[in-house]
Formats: C-alpha cells, sequence, structure tokens
C-alpha cells in the first residue's frame, strides 16, 4: 500500500499552496485513478510521490516505509513513473534499446530481453520502428513507448500520470487490458492520472479526486 499523509506542498515561498492536507491510499492489486481539473496538482501529487519534489509537511509510505529516508534510485524500483511528458523520460538511441535498457538492469538473460523486447513492440505497435530515434517518434509513439519501457521493469507500484492522452481508442483498450492484467496477475499497485472517465469507469476500482 502507498499511504500519502497530509501532504502539504508550496512551489515558491510565500504562495498559496497547490496542495494541502491531502491524505490518499493507493491498494496493490488495483487500479486507482487520480482525477481533477487542470491545473490543481496531480503532477505535483505524483512528483512527491516519486521523491521528485519534498512536501512541506506531511509524508508518504511505501509498504510502510517513509519515502523521505530513501534516494530516487530505491523509490523508483518500487514505484514505475511514467511522466506527462514523454521526452523526459526517454534517452536511448533506438526504440529496442529503450526498452531492452531496463530488461538488461533486471538481469535477464539475452534471448529473454530479445524475446521480451519484440512483446512489448508487437504489444504498442512499435515493431516497425525499433532502429528508430525515440525523439523522432510521434507524440503518440513516444507515449507508448515510454509506457513500454517502464512497464517492462516489472515495479510492484506503477504511476502514469496522463498516459492515454496521445493513444488511439484501440491502444487505450490495450493499455487498460495490460494494466489490469498487472494488478490482478501481480498483484500490482496501479495509479492512473486520468480525465477520461471512460477509461477510469471502465478499467478503476477506485477514484481520487483533488
Ligand atoms: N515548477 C513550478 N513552479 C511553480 N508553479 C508550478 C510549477 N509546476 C506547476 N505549478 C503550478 O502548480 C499548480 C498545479 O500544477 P500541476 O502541474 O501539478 O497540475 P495538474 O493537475 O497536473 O494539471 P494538468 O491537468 O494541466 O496536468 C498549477 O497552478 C501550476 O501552474
Ligand atoms: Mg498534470
Amino acid at each position: 500500500m502507498i499511504e500519502v499523509n497530509k501532504l502539504t506542498f508550496t512551489y515558491a515561498k510565500n504562495a498559496l499552496p497547490v496542495i494541502k492536507e491531502l491524505s490518499a491510499i493507493f491498494n496493490r492489486g488495483e487500479i486507482t485513478a487520480v482525477t481533477g481539473k487542470n491545473g490543481c496538482g496531480k503532477t505535483t501529487l505524483s512528483k512527491l510521490m516519486t521523491g521528485i519534489l519534498h512536501p512541506d509537511c506531511g509524508s508518504v509510505f511505501i509498504d510502510g516505509e517513509d519515502i523521505s529516508g530513501m534516494n530516487l534510485f530505491a523509490i523508483g524500483q518500487r514505484i514505475g513513473y511514467i511522466w506527462q511528458n514523454p521526452n523526459r523520460q526517454l534517452f536511448c538511441p533506438t526504440v529496442a534499446e529503450e526498452i531492452a535498457f531496463g530488461l538488461r538492469n533486471k538481469g535477464l538473460s539475452d534471448v529473454e530481453i530479445s524475446s521480451e523486447t519484440d512483446r512489448y513492440l508487437q504489444m504498442f505497435r512499435l515493431a516497425a520502428k525499433k532502429s528508430a530515434h525515440p525523439l523522432l517518434l510521434s507524440l503518440g509513439e513516444k507515449q507508448r513507448l515510454a509506457l513500454a519501457a517502464v512497464l517492462s521493469l516489472g515495479a510492484p507500484y506503477l504511476l502514469l500520470d496522463e498516459p492515454t492522452g496521445g493513444l488511439d481508442v484501440r491502444c487505450r483498450r490495450l493499455l487498460g487490458v495490460e494494466l489490469q492484467q498487472l494488478a490482478e496477475r501481480q498483484n500490482c499497485g496501479v495509479i492512473v492520472i486520468s480525465h477520461e472517465d471512460d477509461f477510469i469507469r471502465r478499467f478503476c476500482a477506485r477514484k481520487v479526486v483533488m
């Protein structure tokens, strides 16, 4: 379980807090939506939950452990985070390499890395682009690649900031099904920041409204 406990966060000194005494719980084994109008602080919350920003007060616990005592690498192994802007996420020279990178860090054999990479390339319709430079892809393709790269890591929690924006209906459904399977079969705790009522109704067990 991830527990957000009375978080308060302000960007600039003397400004009003963007997030004020927010508490919420995110369970493993289900998809939880985080919704709220533009600018209400959803992305800020995701950065607080992944240790990129530090709260003024309050805490975030992952499976009972306060993240203020963990470094970014340790938090990243527990929560796979997909940024709202995929350009910030992609750094490898090819699409295939972007997916293989995390698999290599997981200690898989070359054969396993190759077959898992192909599976994710197929799933996210990127097979034809496997040798392309990630930053030359379209926005939708970049989003799919960022998803594939993070999903393949197998962290116990996943946090996705508006992942469906650049996806067509088919990819959206594939993503929903994949996330549902991760939650149900691998007991993954999935948190999806989203405005999309259809996606939320269909795939999310709970909803946190900010
Ligand atoms: N780096 C920053 N410095 C100062 N203010 C910021 C910064 N980033 C965001 N803000 C402000 O904090 C508030 C919350 O922003 P945030 O991006 O968390 O909202 P959001 O709910 O994710 O919005 P959206 O739905 O547009 O993605 C907004 O008023 C925004 O202008
Ligand atoms: Mg946002």
